[in-house]
């Protein structure tokens, strides 16, 4: 049995993408292994927050990773804020992280660019996801692909915290699925899928009501050869629904494709949007039954209890190794 930690945002509504390259591997792995999964609220504010929307956000992830399939006999379910531990090692990893290394991450370059006032907390946003990673003794972290870039640096201060202190932290793998890692934009299928665009014709959120995801699915840009082929640089746009469909029914690329052989894009694009319902109306039904329980409550508070046992006895332990703190003289 392995321990796994995962962690999302709670900026908004989930897309599909979030879904697919995240949460659904979630689902999966909790059968087999030790999971933490996390609600990431310090990084939400690493760019600025409403204060009201935050917390409506924050019980809402909760309730998605639930009505997903999070099973919290199993797995630990916790808000990052309620462990604070989180801070607390970041602070002690910033003191190893280099000022190039954390100016190298796209996420950062991307988040920050053209922007005037960028927080130093999304500068440093890196070190505090190690911290969430490494006090777990995580051995491996499903994510999508735009976070591979953020675990090799996890992996890299984990490693130079071993070799400069003590041997303490796990260097944990990443996990990213084989289909369904990048969903893109709807509507430029060369840009990544997510929930801060603008256009809201780009992404499927997860609570999109059927008849919303139809049109957006319709709406979705393509190409004009009318085939139905998987070809990542010429076709990015039918690429990226038959990645969804793919992601969202099991069925392998070419088992889809054989099927929408001879098939225009309008029959195709129903295909698509039928699977992503499928997959998300029962999701939306449990999702609000969960929100305003006090079921809710219970799971979140017990998570934060479950994990900050383990939490503190690594920071405790880091702490030690660092020479942070006092030697108590005895009486
Ligand atoms: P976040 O909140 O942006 O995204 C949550 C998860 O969803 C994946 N994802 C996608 N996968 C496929 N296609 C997409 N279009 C897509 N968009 C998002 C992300 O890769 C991620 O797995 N820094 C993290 C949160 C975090 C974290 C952690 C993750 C904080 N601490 C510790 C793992 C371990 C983030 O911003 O994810």
């Amino acid at each position: 049995m392995k321990t796994i930690f995962s962690g999302i945002q709670p900026s908004g509504t989930l897309t599909i993408g979030n879904y697919l390259g995240a949460i659904q591997q979630f689902v999966q792995l909790q059968e087999e292994h030790d999971c933490y999964f996390c609600i990431v609220d310090e990084h939400a504010i690493t760019v600025p927050q409403d204060r009201l929307k935050l917390r409506q956000n924050i019980r809402s992830l909760a309730a998605i990773y639930l009505a997903s399939g999070i099973n919290p006999d199993s797995s630990t379910l916790f808000i990052q804020s309620e462990v604070s531990a989180h801070t607390q090692l970041g602070w002690m990893l910033q003191s190893i992280s280099y000022m190039g290394e954390l100016e190298r991450m796209t996420q950062f370059k991307d988040k920050s660019e053209g922007k005037e006032a960028v927080s130093s907390a999304l500068f440093t946003y890196p070190s505090l996801m190690a911290s969430d990673i490494l006090l777990y003794n995580t051995d491996i972290v499903p994510v999508g692909e735009d976070q591979k870039q953020h675990l090799e640096l996890t992996r890299n201060l984990a490693q130079r915290f071993n070799n400069r202190f003590n041997d303490i932290f796990t260097v944990p793998e990443v996990k990213i699925p084989k289909v369904g890692a990048r969903i893109m934009s709807l509507q430029e299928p060369t840009k990544k899928m997510s929930k801060s665009d603008t256009n809201e014709k780009g992404f499927i959120s997860m609570l999109d009501e059927p008849k919303k995801i139809e049109k957006k699915i319709k709406s979705a840009v393509t190409d004009s050869d009318g085939i139905v082929k998987f070809d990542k640089e010429n076709k990015p746009g039918v690429s990226n629904l038959l990645t969804i469909e793919s992601s969202c029914t099991g069925k392998s690329i070419e088992a889809l494709e054989a099927k929408y052989e001879g098939k225009g894009y309008g029959d195709f694009k129903q295909g698509v949007a039928n699977a992503v319902i499928d997959v998300l109306q029962p999701i939306q039904e449990k999702y609000y039954a969960l929100l305003d329980s006090e079921e809710l409550d219970t799971i979140l508070d017990h998570g934060a209890e479950k994990a900050a046992l383990t939490a503190n006895k690594n920071l405790a332990k880091a702490k030690k190794a660092m020479g942070l703190g006092r030697v108590k003289k005895k009486k």
